[in-house]
């Protein structure tokens, strides 16, 4: 019987592992009654009542841009998924939950505070990038430096790794979600029309690119005539997207560009010839693998799962936790606490 889990509350959606393998994964979304704040849906139900409640319900999304926003919902969905993931089979399991860099002591205190009164033990963090870099299989034994990047829904975490530790890291606000943001206004503007992020982020999937092509494909979709009131149908075409969302994608290069600034010479010198690692649901927009390879001039390897990197990833240390060299630091930066590597 597995005892040990490991928990990824994205902005986007909750996974738990555990003994193996993702045991759940469910959006990170509560519908609430407005009046009493009691929850009433939880995941995918939740999820389909978005832009579409009463009044007297409410959607909540109770993790913004990679943290907990509001924790007494986080707590109580994630006490829903681990009844719903092991219903009374496994009691008071340790867990590992995995966190953004460069987020206060505090915060790492709160999330493991959540996922105890949720029904874990003994809970600890690690930083997501981190915890990718052992999906990777990035050798954290060799004195090499590497970098991740995740740019999931909320959140691009991007971060230089050296020796099992952090070197130099930052978490931008742009991701998915703004990419999803820039089209909703794209749309709004060039055809007023107005239309909701689940349509938003169709579009993106199917036809979003970060690299204009000669050959165009377009997309129908449906959205509301902001002249007439009236439902209507619009085409957009690929390269229509990229104008939407180009200017996200300048914005992901030049924190990774700042980033790889503030990094010492030898580890950027690694890191330049291994190649960056992406990962992140965002990691696979068309496109992105090539404009980030032109303007870095350095391979781009993307995750063979990029929505479960960080908890298989955080599933290794928790297995063995001596790859963080240090088990009393096995879940901090070393560099946020001083250790001389
Ligand atoms: N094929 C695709 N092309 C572009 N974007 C995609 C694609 N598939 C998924 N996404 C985007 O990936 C994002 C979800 O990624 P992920 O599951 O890594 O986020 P998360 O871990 O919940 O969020 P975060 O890490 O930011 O808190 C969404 O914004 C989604 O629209
Ligand atoms: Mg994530």
């Amino acid at each position: 019987m597995a005892t040990d889990i490991v928990i990824d509350m994205g902005t986007k959606k909750t996974v738990l592992y555990s003994g193996n393998k993702i045991v759940l994964e469910k959006p990170s979304v509560v519908t609430v009654d407005s009046k009493t704040w009691e929850p009433v849906y939880f995941g995918e139900k939740a999820f389909e009542t978005v832009g579409r409640t009463p009044d007297t319900l409410q959607p909540v999304f109770p993790i913004k841009h990679g943290i907990i926003a509001d924790y007494d919902i986080a707590e109580e969905m994630l006490e829903t998924y681990m009844s719903e993931a092991f219903g009374n089979r496994i009691v008071k399991p340790e867990v590992i939950i995995t966190m953004p860099t460069g987020v206060t002591e505090m915060q790492h205190h709160s999330v493991s505070d959540v996922a105890e009164s949720a029904g874990g033990r003994n809970a600890r963090t690690i930083e997501s990038p981190l915890a990718s870099a052992l999906s990777f299989g990035i050798d954290f034994s060799k004195p090499m430096g590497s970098m991740v990047v995740d740019i999931g829904a909320g959140i691009t975490d991007i971060a230089t790794i050296s020796m099992g530790g952090i070197a130099q890291c930052s978490c931008l606000k742009s991701a998915g979600n703004d990419f999803d943001e820039s089209i909703i206004r794209y749309v709004k503007k060039e055809y007023n029309i107005l239309i909701g992020p689940q349509t938003a982020e169709k579009i993106k999937m199917q036809i979003g690119t970060a690299k204009k092509h000669q050959f165009e494909v377009a997309f129908a979709a449906k959205g509301r005539h902001m002249g007439t009131g009236l439902p209507t149908m619009f085409e957009i075409s690929s390269n229509e997207v990229y104008e939407a969302i180009i200017d996200q994608c300048y914005t992901i290069l030049n924190g990774i560009r700042s980033v790889l600034e503030k990094t010492e010479p030898d580890i950027v010198s690694d890191i330049l010839s291994n190649g960056i690692y992406l990962t992140g649901g965002t990691s696979l927009l068309k496109g992105l693998k090539e404009f980030l390879e032109d303007a870095i001039k350095t391979e781009i390897h993307i995750s063979k799962d990029p929505f479960h990197s960080a908890v298989l990833g955080a599933a290794v240390a928790l297995k063995n936790p001596k790859i963080l060299k240090n088990t009393d630091i096995l879940y901090r930066s070393l560099q946020e606490l001083k250790v001389d590597i």
